[in-house]
């Protein structure tokens, strides 16, 4: 079977079109899939109908899964599935994490060796006025890479960027409106926990899978250029936010139930809009791809 892609204006976020997830695939089918993803970085296919199981064995057709690292936001019966809900539990805390990813980044860049990417499915979507709510964007790093001029290029290409937790844990309190939840205060805990030595990472990242550069940085998040002056470190970090954001590098997904998205984690940034509240309810589970290869 040959695979038909609706394709939108931006370099990724492109709509696969004629796959049912919920039957089994065949080989040829599944590497049009993979390349796809590997092509663009970001792929949708909507009007899915999946069980965790049939998530959970789609995403291992890409290899094996990590287990979300906050494990309290990991499904009780499927721990790889982790679970994005603002539902509230028996215990009065969401049932999920309510406020994940509202910032442009790249998953676990707290990690040496991030995952390859996730696959979200949208189980509930906030609406309002019958327009969906909680929206979430996508940037291309490729692109924007491939967009700066050939001297920077040149120098990036050999930069080590200091991701800072501490930075991100002061971020997260002055940003997120759920901090002051026992939920939203378990997670800087949690983060805490995790230490707070800087994490180096190259700043632009050769995909493992396609070869291609991309640049690799999280908004809030990069305290400085190794071996850069500070002040043209901190103007370059500033530059590169705003420049990896351009519209134009930019695909923005309005969910609906039974869309499933894929994102890869060196091709692209992504940031959760969240301007919903409760009784608005969204609910959403994440898989998430094991890498095999260290980042820098
Ligand atoms: C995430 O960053 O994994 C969450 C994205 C979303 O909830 O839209």
């Amino acid at each position: 079977m040959s695979i038909e892609i609706a394709y939108n204006d931006a370099p990724l976020g492109h709509e696969i079109r004629g796959v049912d997830l919920s039957e089994d695939m065949d080989d040829a089918t599944f590497a049009e899939i993979e390349a796809t993803y590997d092509r663009y970085g970001t792929i949708v296919l909507r009007d899915q109908r999946l069980t965790p199981d049939r998530q959970l064995a789609f995403s291992r057709r890409f290899g094996p899964l990590d287990r979300y690292v906050l494990e309290r936001y990991n499904h009780k019966k499927w721990p790889e599935i982790f679970v994005i809900s603002n539902i509230i539990g028996d215990d009065g805390e969401p049932i999920g994490m309510s406020d994940a990813g509202r910032y442009w980044h790249t998953d676990m860049w707290l990690t040496h060796n991030p995952p390859r990417g996730s696959i979200l499915y949208a189980l509930e979507i906030p609406q309002e006025n019958g327009e969906p709510l909680g929206d979430t964007y996508f940037a291309s790093t490729g692109a924007a890479y491939d967009a700066l001029p050939n001297t920077l290029k040149v120098r990036l290409d050999t930069t080590k960027a200091a991701f800072s937790k501490r930075q991100y844990a002061e971020f997260r309190a002055r940003t997120n409106k759920e901090i002051d939840r026992p939920s939203g205060q378990a997670s800087q805990q949690a983060l805490k926990d995790l230490g707070d030595e800087d994490i180096i990472h190259d700043i632009v990242r050769v995909h493992p899978r396609t070869g291609r550069k991309c640049l690799y940085l999280c908004e809030g998040v990069v305290s400085h250029l190794i071996g850069w002056d500070k002040a043209e470190s901190d103007s370059m970090i500033a530059f590169l936010e705003r420049h990896v954001t351009d519209p134009q590098f930019v695909y923005r997904h309005r969910w609906r139930v039974g869309d499933l998205v894929m994102w890869d984690n060196c091709a692209c940034l992504h940031k959760a809009t969240g301007d919903f509240e409760l009784p608005l309810r969204r609910h959403m589970h994440r898989t998430t791809l094991s890498s095999a290869r260290p980042s820098a």
